[in-house]
């Protein structure tokens, strides 16, 4: 297993490039199973979950090819049963469920279970499936969907945490196949569920409403093939930024969206940094004294749970106190333990973080839990005095491109050894 080491104190300068947006491309890629004909999909990340969703395909009946971030997915038939072995390694495999519902109108698909970050049910999900005219069923570990014929629904997708994102992308692509209109009230409005409908309505399906909490899917008989470009990933962009605001002089994302990260880019602001935008591309720099936060996390275009641990990171070390609430996944907190080792002052009340800056941090080992404590991990590392040493890296690469690489560009001395 890899580890990363980071050499603290080194300032960070210069500019790097934006990979595409993981979490489009997954229900992207599982997106490409309603045709038979080839789609061809631009800007795909290098990491191991889409690594992983392309093995599900494959195991499936599509055939794959790969030629640097190009991916061409080519389903001319699908078989409908993903096993625990093939889809336990990521719970987004969960969204080839829709997919396979609209076209072969049953899938069985082993269930995901909990992470870290919660228990993380799929019932939205399912609720809208059975909606649509489909029969669940729970056994042995799999959920089973089947349903002779999909007729179009009106559909609330609205949790007890908010809107579901995959659960959201999931119906669209059952009921894009589906006879007649499905409205989905309570939609997730993510720049990700917008960029899933798009790639959709290239392909000939007929969605509107997109980035809107109200999406109305006219239902068609087929799909065809189509071309996409990802669009660029707004927590790999924000995690640079604050890399930028814990430890650079003037760091420079290019190939981003800006528009995608305005929570971000105001919390930022709000902490008394120096935001500067220009067409794709935005720079971060201190500006005088960096102030303490109040912050919550909310479903899009609010702050996103996906940057909570790396504000975290970047608020432990800002002077006073900062107030960070957790509203979508209230249990997020695994690497406040390890932010504390290093030094970190924080305490929880339930969903709250409780941040006192302090003005040092000192590296230690710490082990990443999940992909965006991770992130925070390094981040604070780059801050730190002495070694800070990452364990568990594969939580890293399943969700950052190249991410220690990047941050060498910028100057930063960070170095991956095998355990
Ligand atoms: N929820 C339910 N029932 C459901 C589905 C969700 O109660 O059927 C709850 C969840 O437990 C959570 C809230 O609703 O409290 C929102 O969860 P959501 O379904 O939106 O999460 P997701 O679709 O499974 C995606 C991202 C996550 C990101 C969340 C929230 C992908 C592949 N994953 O997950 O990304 O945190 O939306 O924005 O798109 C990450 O990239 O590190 C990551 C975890």
């Amino acid at each position: 297993m890899d580890k990363i080491l980071v050499h603290g104190g080194n300032a960070l300068a210069g500019s790097i490039k934006i990979s595409g947006s993981k979490n489009s491309a997954l229900p992207i890629l599982a997106a490409t199973l309603l045709t038979r004909e080839p789609c061809t999909i631009h800007r795909v990340p290098d990491l191991s979950d889409t690594h992983y969703m392309l093995q599900i395909l494959m195991h499936l009946g599509a055939q794959v090819e790969r030629a640097s971030g190009t991916v061409t997915v080519t389903a001319e038939k699908a078989d409908s049963v993903a096993p625990y072995d093939v889809v336990r390694k990521m719970r987004a495999s969960v969204c080839v469920l829709g997919p396979l519902l609209g076209r072969c109108k049953e899938a069985t698909v082993a269930l995901p279970g909990g992470c870290v970050i919660g228990d993380r049910p799929i019932d939205l999900h399912l609720k809208g499936f059975e909606a649509l005219g489909a029969a669940v069923r729970v056994e042995g570990g799999d959920v089973k969907v089947f349903a002779p014929k999909l007729n179009g629904a009106v559909i609330n997708l609205r949790g007890k945490f908010g809107p579901t994102v995959l659960g959201t992308d999931n119906v669209m692509m059952a009921a894009v196949l589906a006879e007649g209109t499905t409205v989905i009230e309570g939609a997730a409005a993510e720049p990700e569920v917008c960029d899933l409908a798009d790639f959709l309505n290239k392909m000939g399906a007929k969605i509107e409403g997109a980035g809107t909490r109200r999406l109305i899917i006219e239902g068609v008989k087929e799909l065809h093939g189509a071309e996409h470009d990802i669009i660029p990933d707004r927590i790999e962009a924000g995690t640079f930024l604050v890399a930028g605001a814990i430890a650079g002089k003037a760091v420079t994302i290019n190939r981003a969206e800006p528009k995608h990260l305005t929570a971000i880019t105001n919390a930022l602001t709000g902490c008394g940094f120096k935001v500067e935008e220009k067409t794709n591309s935005l720079t971060v720099s201190p500006n005088g004294v960096a102030k303490p936060l109040e912050l919550a996390t909310e479903p899009y275009p609010g702050f996103p749970t996906d940057m909570q641990a790396q504000m975290c990171a970047l608020l432990s070390t800002t002077d006073g106190i900062s107030v960070v609430t957790e509203n979508v996944f209230p249990q997020r907190y695994m690497h406040v333990a390890e932010l504390k080792r290093m030094g970190a002052n924080m305490q929880l009340e339930g969903p709250t973080a409780v941040i006192q800056g302090v003005h040092r941090l000192t590296g230690a080992q710490v082990m990443a839990s999940d992909l965006r404590a991770s992130a925070a991990l390094v981040l604070a590392g780059l801050k730190a005095e002495g070694i800070t040493e990452v364990s568990r890296v594969y939580h890293i690469d399943r969700g950052y491109e190249h991410l220690d690489e990047k941050l060498s560009e910028l100057g930063a001395h960070i170095e991956r050894v095998k355990d």
